[in-house]
């Protein structure tokens, strides 16, 4: 089979992935309607005409606006299912979905509207799908720790459903070091702290992710390469990094992506996974991901199962889900053979 047949087949896992960024244009304009909201574009075609982005700024800007449709529990349950239903058509088993609270409550949707409609369909996904997943919070950094701390509190009667939580948006100028105390917390509580680290920011901000936010997952974490004595460890510690390869592209973290660090990250040893981030804004799901970098980079078909079994490895499922999960992908590696490696440019 080609390489592109083998990665569609390949069963996966997604480990970075923000559910308001898997809200496709068609889907944004028919809830707008629907909630009879402007949204300052005629069309899908000018909306996506819309999605050039310079740097992470430019991005988050245009994302956060895309989310103000949203208003109703079945706004959420609509976007999330669709994320669910395009997964699972690219043989993507298990998910870990990032949602980030405050975009909505600053707004005035209550945190039960959000979070209710988000976990109705992951649970529908579990059901009728059989996609496994776990859910992450994330704390916005270009907003207060106060803020941080109100968001924690209205998750506490939540503690069975959110699994984690994390931090994104603006990275530059928001350090870790800012939110020590609200993770400190949340930790304390039972949740699983991950964080945005070195995408745009230094390698520093991935120093004190670890250090100060005791992190159990790294997400981008491409500026780690920038120091050697880093890598070591987070090698030593098979910290899963939850590498974008499109984002970085769209955002300009790379210019190109055939000087994209993946293979690099593999090189030295660290846990690289390959996930979508903002599928919708980004030009690719999970196979979009793979395909593209696998093209980039000539990916060989042990990398690309390798990358698949990092998902399932660096994912919060139980060992014993994990290791199933790992020999799925090993049975079908087994069976299947790359014959044809299509090297477009
Ligand atoms: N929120 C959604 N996508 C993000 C990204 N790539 N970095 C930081 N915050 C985000
Ligand atoms: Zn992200």
């Amino acid at each position: 089979m080609t390489r592109k047949a083998y990665i569609e087949g390949l069963p996966k896992a997604e480990l970075h992935l923000h559910i308001e960024g898997s809200f496709e244009p068609e889907l944004m304009f028919e809830i707008a309607q629907r909630n009879q909201i402007e949204i300052p574009f005629q069309s899908v075609e000018e909306l996506k005409a819309a999605y050039e982005f310079n740097n992470l700024q430019e991005f988050l800007d245009i994302y956060y606006q895309g989310a103000n449709v949203l208003q109703t529990e079945q706004d959420f349950y609509d976007m999330t299912w669709a994320y669910l239903e395009q997964i699972h058509k690219e043989n993507v088993l298990h998910t870990e979905v990032f949602f980030d609270p405050q975009t909505h409550t600053d707004r005035g949707i209550a945190f039960e509207t959000v979070i209710n409609g988000i976990y109705k369909a992951l649970e529908d996904g579990s059901k009728k799908l059989g996609i496994t997943y776990k859910l992450i919070m994330c704390f916005l950094r270009h907003l207060s720790e106060e803020a941080a701390f109100e968001t924690l509190a209205m998750a506490m009667p939540y503690k069975d459903i959110i699994l984690g939580v994390g931090l994104d948006s603006s990275e530059l100028g928001h350090p870790p070091s800012k939110f020590e105390r609200v993770f400190a917390k949340a930790v304390e509580a039972g949740f699983i702290p991950v964080a945005h680290a070195g995408e745009e920011g230094p390698a520093q901000y991935v120093h004190e992710a670890l250090d100060l936010l005791k992190i159990e997952r790294l997400d981008h974490g491409n500026r780690s390469l920038d120091d050697p004595e880093l890598v070591k460890v987070l090698a030593e510690k098979q910290m899963a990094l939850t590498v974008c390869p499109l984002s970085n592209l769209k955002l300009c973290v790379v210019d190109g992506l055939k000087n994209h660090p993946l293979r690099k990250m593999l090189e030295a040893g660290l846990l690289a996974t390959i996930n979508s981030d903002d599928p919708a804004y980004f030009g690719g799901y999970m196979n979009a991901n793979f395909h593209e970098t696998a093209e980039a980079l000539d990916l060989t078909k042990d990398e690309l199962t390798t990358l698949a079994i990092n998902g399932f490895k660096g994912s919060f499922l139980s060992e014993k889900e994990k290791n199933a999960y790992i020999q799925k992908v090993k049975a079908y590696a087994a069976q299947n053979k790359v014959t044809f490696q299509e090297v477009t440019q």
